[in-house]
């Protein structure tokens, strides 16, 4: 990522401390940070705090040096302006356009990408008028994440919590990459299938595959920081959860398929990364199977999983829905991969070659994306998010 310059605006919430973490990432991966908290931000932590990580001058309101125009020049420099923690009255300012601190000036000068990552508690998050300020600031074109599920300030749980800031992070590398101020999939619901299905032959045993589910994990990164809905259906991934998005855990081809179809209700695009079980074993022992000495292994009779995939695309819950399919091909990787498409009936196909080189868990990929219409969009060696980028440009362009 190239040096740019970010505004990191910080509201008034007890999250301020995890912005500390993002900034961090932000100015070691080059970046030059401005601070802009607001004044109860710095109820919770100091200016000197912000001032020394990021290595500038902070300032909460437009008086100081204003001979330097910091309420104008500040948001029209910025590359990114972050909002980490914001607040329900901060997200209500800025949809407003309020302009009474020197974070809201910027917001209204910054003709940037703007990422928010709200942070309060589920009541102010679910409240009416929190749902209208955070629908009005997408309209406009920010990227506001959803936040996390989990412990909140007091005893309580709920939705409110700011996301991992490492995640938030990856948010923000997102969108600086892109460059683009309007993102195409907001307004979308995207929903997601990774890692690998485990089809369980006794209480401690299973038939699994070495999937690490990291591809479906940057396409649900990707598609979030362009502004999607995402679900991201896990299966047996141990991966940190990305920010903004809904993650449904699942352990077996069935599970996923519930969990798949379930989400794909409502949805505009399913990708369908999983490495899903063609088999299971035709019985799950209740208890572990034992070994008996003198006698052989009673064989593993195996039946057929559901092949959702094909499913998704036969029946679509939407007619405009578009279903993608992955598939790892080792020989005539072109003609098999056409052959895999149309016997599924999705609109695209990522087409792997496996093989030697191809290792799993690995952070790069190669691919051919296969289109329904005859189009064959070739995808060079790189990381898996920019292949996940390219599914969601061929996936936006089908849904006009
Ligand atoms: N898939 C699915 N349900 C299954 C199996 C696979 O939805 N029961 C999906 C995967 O998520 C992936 C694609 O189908 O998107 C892979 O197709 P598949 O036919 O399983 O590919 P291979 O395992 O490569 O199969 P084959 O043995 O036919 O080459």
């Amino acid at each position: 990522m190239d040096k740019s310059r970010v505004v990191l605006g910080v509201s008034g919430g007890i999250a301020a401390y995890k912005a500390c973490e993002l900034l961090r990432r932000l100015t070691e991966s080059g970046h030059d940070v401005r601070v802009v908290p607001t004044a109860s931000a710095l109820h919770f932590v100091g200016a000197a705090t912000w001032s020394a990580l990021s290595g500038h001058p902070v300032a909460t309101e437009v008086w100081d040096d204003v001979h330097q125009v910091p309420h104008v020049r500040i948001g029209q420099q910025a590359d990114l302006v972050v909002v980490a923690p914001a607040t329900a009255d901060t997200l209500a300012r800025a949809a407003h356009g309020l302009a009474d601190d020197l974070l809201t000036n910027t917001l209204l000068t910054a003709r940037c990408p703007v990422v928010f990552a709200p942070a309060m508690h589920t009541e102010m998050w679910e409240h009416p008028a929190t749902r209208e300020n955070v629908a009005t600031l997408r309209r406009r074109g920010a990227v506001v994440i959803e936040p996390a599920t989990g412990r909140l300030t007091g005893a309580d749980t709920g939705k409110g919590r700011l996301p991992d800031p490492a995640e938030i992070f990856e948010v923000c590398r997102r969108v600086l990459a892109r460059g683009v101020t309007e993102p195409d999939l907001r307004g979308r619901h995207v929903v997601v299938s990774a890692g690998g299905t485990r089809e369980p032959l006794d209480p401690v045993r299973f038939l699994g595959n070495r999937s690490s589910g990291k591809q479906g994990y940057a396409l649900a990164r990707t598609a979030a920081a362009r502004g999607a809905r995402v679900t991201l259906v896990a299966a047996n991934t141990a991966l940190p959860d990305p920010a903004g998005v809904d993650v449904v855990p699942v352990g077996t081809a069935v599970q996923l398929r519930e969990a798949v179809l379930k989400a794909a209700a409502d949805a505009d695009a399913v990708v369908m990364a999983a490495a899903v079980a063609d088999f299971r074993p035709a019985v799950h022992a209740a208890g572990k199977i034992k070994k008996r000495d003198g006698e052989e292994p009673a064989p593993v009779a195996l039946v057929r999983n559901p092949d959702v995939l094909a499913e998704l695309s036969a029946d679509r819950p939407r007619p405009a829905q578009v279903v993608v399919g992955f598939a790892a091909e080792t020989d005539d990787v072109l003609a098999n991969g056409r052959a895999k498409l149309a016997r599924k009936g999705c609109d695209l196909l990522v087409v792997n070659e496996v093989g030697e080189r191809r290792t799993f868990g690995a952070d790069e990929n190669e691919a051919v994306v296969l289109g329904a219409d005859g189009t064959e969009t070739p995808v060079p060696h790189g990381p898996k998010e920019a292949l996940a980028d390219v599914v969601w440009d061929l996936v936006a362009a089908r849904l006009g």
